[in-house]
């Protein structure tokens, strides 16, 4: 659709006044509601690159194919390239995220959106945020998967893992992101890179990283 006509029919709609389905019967019933919100933010920003570390079946990734121009979908397990929808946009990578993020030096992308949902322990998501953290453009988004899990149970590695406590180290710094937690379990964790509170006043010549 042209700009004119997302202008148009996003208006259209606003003028119909929807109230906000909720279909999850909240959160305590539905651990997927993470989905639906990437998805909005997504329908928002509309990244020009978007980067899921971790895919699984693809779940999330094939439906935020609409909303962004380029998607990389990075997975250990080879099978999780089967799920992938076909399109021109998509590219799989059969890896490790630390492998993909030691590829990254050479040839460089910059992420608009990405979201850090493979390995969930604390160290592992500690290393795919300081590796992927130069190439996400200031202002870009950093969402964390599984940072709040519902009780001691749910930190075991088959479930939530202790990644959470990657975001309560992170969340002490400040300068270089902002980070906030969204406390339903499993949890999600929103991050935006930024030196100034303004977009248009960062200084995008530099790039930051996180140590
Ligand atoms: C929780 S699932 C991802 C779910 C998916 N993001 C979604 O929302 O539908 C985690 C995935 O990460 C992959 N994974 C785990 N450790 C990894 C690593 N170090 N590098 C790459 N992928 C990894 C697993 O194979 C699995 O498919």
């Amino acid at each position: 659709m042209g700009k004119l006509a997302n202008k148009i029919f996003a208006r259209a709609v606003s003028k119909l006044n929807l109230p906000f389905v909720d279909l999850s019967n909240g959160y305590a019933n539905n651990s997927k509601w993470h989905q639906g919100l990437i998805i909005h933010l997504a329908s928002i920003l509309r990244p020009r690159v978007y980067l899921e570390l971790g895919i699984f079946k693809c779940g999330l990734f094939n439906r935020m194919i609409p909303f962004a121009e380029q998607l990389i979908g990075v997975d250990a397990n080879p099978e999780a390239g089967n799920h992938m929808a076909r399109s021109s946009k998509v590219r799989f990578v059969a890896t490790t995220t630390s492998n993909f993020a030691q590829r990254l030096r050479n040839e460089p992308i910059s992420i608009d959106m990405m979201f850090i949902d493979a390995d969930h322990s604390r160290e592992a998501v500690e290393e795919d945020f300081a590796n992927f953290f130069p190439f996400v453009k200031p202002h870009g988004l950093i969402l964390l998967h599984d940072t709040h899990p519902m009780d001691n149970a749910a930190t075991s590695q088959e479930r939530c893992g202790d990644g959470y406590q990657a975001i309560e180290s992170l969340s002490r710094k400040s300068e270089q992101f902002e980070m906030m937690t969204l406390p339903w379990h499993p949890g999600l964790t929103l991050c935006r890179k930024r030196t100034a509170q303004l977009a248009w006043q960062e200084n995008s010549s530099v790039v930051h990283t996180s140590k």
